[in-house]
């Protein structure tokens, strides 16, 4: 009795031991199988992203400037899109706790708004990823935007909103195409075309994407070549059955047809750390220094070596400060960039021979520091002649700022104006001067403003109307 009930207690042991390794083996072999199979599939994957990475570290090789490093190799974490979601709610309820103090980087600041009810927002969101350096002068100059480094300066990100469209930008290193949100609806993308190099990259850019599953519109800001042949983008325009609806094109072009292709201004160069100059600190009513400047590499037989031979020559040499390079230093150290800075605040001219092309970074820096740019009005070897015929477009170069009535001293021939130019200039009264750079000052300041309502203007209508073009 009692031993067979120990073998019946046994056999049920026996058994319940048997169903019990069973489900275990079951378990492990499913754990295993479906371990393997997601295993399979993340190497699958990390091998295509290993892939496409290897394709940008080779272009970043040979696209590399030592003054600007746009490409690298480190990330972000794949969850910062979510986190985007979540932050305000965790925003507000941190900062009553933490009084005053900054938001940890993953949290919004309340400056970006945004995304704080959902339900609210009609606004249309607009991806800006911006892969040249003119990118920091369109999100920091022109849309004012703010800029936070994440990741110790891996990327940049920040965001604002113009009209109805929330824009939200990205930057640096750290902006590679396996790290960009795939759920991008609407694409702005800021690319560098100078040279076979760049344009490679700019190229696979446009390559990535068809392969972002939800894009509906894109768009490019590019920086062209200064022959101002671009026509590689061509393939990738819409009218052409690609994705791009419309390029903001840098330098005068015959492509301009504000349809398909919009001017766009060079700007002042941020990829050496030009500053974002206030209207407001500019010294208007101060005294300048020097009634003219000329910096900067002076190329054998350029009509920079024939201006600088007719200013050495002139009687008024003594009032300018004339400091001559015979090589171009990329990369700016920071004393150089301040005295630099420092002259053209203390000019009333500053004097633009033409380089590769007759728009300049120096134009716009001058600018911003209320010093006139004398520019040199020739056309640009290239392609740079726009339409002719077209009564409406003003004629190259420099069609932006003229159809924009830049307060600007054109030259045609250093040789024939120079002396007559400095000669008016010596005889301006202080008062004259002053208005002059107020006038300058204000309108780059709005300058600034219309290209910005331009851009905004026409992503509005080539995004997000349903009207046929
Ligand atoms: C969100 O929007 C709705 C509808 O416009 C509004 O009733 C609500 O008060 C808003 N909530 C917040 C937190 O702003
Ligand atoms: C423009 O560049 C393309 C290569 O991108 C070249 O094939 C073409 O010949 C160039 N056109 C001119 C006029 O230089
Ligand atoms: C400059 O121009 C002169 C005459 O036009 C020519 O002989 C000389 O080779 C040129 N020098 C350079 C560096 O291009
Ligand atoms: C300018 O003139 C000075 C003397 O008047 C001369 O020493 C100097 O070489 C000249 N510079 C140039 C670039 O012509
Ligand atoms: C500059 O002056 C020198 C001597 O006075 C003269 O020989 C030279 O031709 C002048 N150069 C120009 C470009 O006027
Ligand atoms: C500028 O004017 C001078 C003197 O009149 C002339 O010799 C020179 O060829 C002109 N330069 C150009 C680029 O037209």
């Amino acid at each position: 009795m009692l031993k067979g009930h120990m073998s019946h207690m046994h056999w049920q042991k026996l058994t319940f031991r048997k169903v019990a390794y069973s489900i275990l083996g079951i378990y492990v072999l499913i754990t295993c199988y479906t371990g393997f199979h997601l295993l399979s599939r993340k190497l699958q994957n990390e091998f295509k992203q290993k892939i496409i990475q290897e394709r940008i570290k080779t272009l970043s090789e040979i696209a590399d400037d030592p003054d600007w490093n746009p490409w690298g190799e480190e990330f972000e974490s794949e969850q910062r899109p979510l986190l985007h979601h979540n932050a305000p709610a965790l925003w507000e309820a941190q900062q009553m706790e933490m009084g005053a103090q900054r938001a940890p980087v993953a949290q919004r600041s309340p400056l970006e708004r945004r995304v704080s009810n959902r339900t609210e927002s009609t606004e249309h969101i607009v991806e800006i990823w911006g892969k040249a350096a003119i990118g920091l002068y369109l999100w920091e100059h022109i849309i004012e935007g703010i800029l936070e480094e994440r990741m110790n300066g891996v990327w940049s990100y920040g965001e604002k909103s113009l009209s109805s469209i929330s824009f939200r930008f990205r930057t640096g290193p750290g902006v590679v195409p396996s790290k960009v949100p795939r759920s991008t609806e609407n694409l702005l993308l800021v690319l560098n075309g100078r040279e076979t190099a760049k344009v490679e990259v700019s190229k696979m850019w446009l390559e990535l994407l068809v392969t972002l599953p939800h894009l509906h519109n894109a768009a490019v800001v590019l920086l062209g070549n200064e022959q101002c042949n671009n026509s590689w983008i061509h393939p990738y325009m819409a009218h052409n059955g690609g994705l791009v609806k419309v390029v903001f094109l840098v330098y005068d072009s015959p492509e301009i047809d504000n349809i398909h292709f919009y001017q766009w201004p060079l700007g002042v160069a941020t990829y050496r750390s030009f500053p974002n100059v206030k209207s407001s600190d500019v010294q208007i009513d101060q005294r300048r220094q020097y009634l003219f400047n000329f910096l900067g590499t002076v190329y054998k037989n350029s009509s920079r070596e024939t201006l600088l031979c007719q200013i050495n020559n002139s009687s008024y040499t003594n009032l300018g400060f004339i400091k001559p390079r015979r090589e171009w230093m990329p990369s700016e150290t920071e004393e150089s960039r301040e005295e630099y800075v420092q002259v053209l605040s203390n000019s009333e001219l500053t004097f633009n021979p033409v380089g590769l092309n007759t728009e300049c970074y120096r134009i716009y820096e001058a600018m911003s520091l209320g010093s006139v740019p004398v520019i040199e009005d020739v056309l640009t070897p290239g392609l740079c002649q726009a339409r002719s015929g077209d009564s409406h477009f003003f004629t190259s170069p420099l069609r932006l700022l003229k159809e924009f009535n830049a307060p600007v001293i054109y030259v045609k021939n250093w040789t024939q104006e120079i002396d007559l130019l400095l000669h008016k200039e010596a005889t301006l009264s202080d008062l004259e001067r002053r208005m002059r750079r107020k006038t300058l000052v204000e309108w780059y300041s709005g300058f600034k403003m219309r290209m910005r309502d331009r851009l905004v203007n026409v992503l509005l209508s080539t995004f997000f109307t349903s009207s046929v073009r």
